[in-house]
């Protein structure tokens, strides 16, 4: 049993959207905050339209769907949400960002309010330097997505959190009906660090003329059982993320198999980000 009853999300995108949803179902109340109003608008959009397919396929009733999306309340300025009692962070994969709005959320939430990160690969401990004072109070609570169907939250331990947020991640993450696993604090985590390189040498095996996306996609889930192939899962999780961690490794990690492969970071460049624009390795269009 968790004690949580408000939830402040900070980044209303993929993956702060699908947190919102699935904590909104299981009856905690959900202040979500972003600086865009559109981001904002889409991540309501996408609230509405999961819950109409959960009415649809008789996972809920209209009323339980409503009454869900009636806890979630959304925000552009992060202190309209100062009552919550925890907070996730699922800001861009970016250090120095992330380390900006810790300091924020330090100022504006209490004592005892938890400050934990959805980050993906950065370094929990390295978080918490921007709250010196609150570094028991930080922990990462990396979600998976589509957080609404994927079971796992690893669950990482800065060098100073203390085992009350621990234990109070698993209680909280288990209300959410999802699995937490520990790993240990190093990038990439345990998730990314397997995954990640296999995305990128899927896209040295497109750039060396191995095969074509969809060759290489079939392969992997015809022949490794895989749900959906490397590149079409990266267009699925972001080009733009995809990049972020390998960079996030190869500056942790200090080897120069982590850098990202050329063909990836071209296509960010280009702004063919995956599924969020449209157009990635593939057309979505
Ligand atoms: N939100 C809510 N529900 C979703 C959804 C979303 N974004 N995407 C799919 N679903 C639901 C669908 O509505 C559908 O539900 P119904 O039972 O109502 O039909 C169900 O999931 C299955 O979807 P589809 O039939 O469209 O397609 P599918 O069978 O291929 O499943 C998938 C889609 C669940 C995404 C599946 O392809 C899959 O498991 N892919 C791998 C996902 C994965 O590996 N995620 C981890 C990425 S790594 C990460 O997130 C961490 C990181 O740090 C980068």
């Amino acid at each position: 049993m968790s004690d949580v009853k408000k939830l402040a999300v900070i980044g209303a995108g993929t993956m702060g959207s699908g947190i919102a949803l699935v904590a909104a179902s299981r009856g905690i109340d959900v202040a979500l905050i972003d600086v865009s109003e559109e981001q904002l608008s889409k991540a309501s959009s996408y609230h509405a339209k999961t819950m109409d397919r959960n009415v649809k396929k008789e996972r809920m009733t209209r009323e339980e769907a409503d009454t869900a999306l009636s806890r979630i309340g959304c925000h552009t300025d992060m202190s309209d949400a100062s009552d919550a009692d925890w907070v996730v962070e699922a800001a861009t994969e970016n250090a120095d960002l992330k380390k900006k709005i810790f300091k924020r959320m330090n100022e504006v939430f209490g004592d005892g309010v938890v400050l934990a990160t959805n980050t993906s690969s950065i370094s929990i401990t390295d978080l918490a330097t921007a709250v010196p004072d609150a570094a028991d109070r930080v922990i990462g609570m990396h979600f998976f997505n589509p957080v609404p169907i994927m079971k796992l939250v690893e669950v990482i331990n800065g060098r100073g959190t203390s085992e009350e947020t621990t234990r109070r991640t698993i209680e909280l993450s288990e209300a959410m009906g999802k699995v937490p696993v520990p790993a240990n604090d190093h990038a990439g985590f345990v998730s990314n660090r397997v995954l990640m390189p296999m995305i990128n040498e899927a896209f040295h095996a497109w750039s060396d003329g191995v095969a074509e996306p969809e060759n290489i996609d079939s392969i992997m889930v015809l022949g490794c059982a895989f749900p959906m192939g490397p590149l079409r899962l990266a267009d699925h999780i972001g080009l733009d993320v995809c990049r972020d961690i390998m960079l996030v490794m190869h500056r942790g990690l200090g080897d120069d198999k982590y850098l990202p492969a050329p063909k990836l970071v071209e296509l960010v460049e280009e702004g063919r980000l995956g599924n969020k624009t449209g157009h990635g390795v593939y057309d979505h269009s």
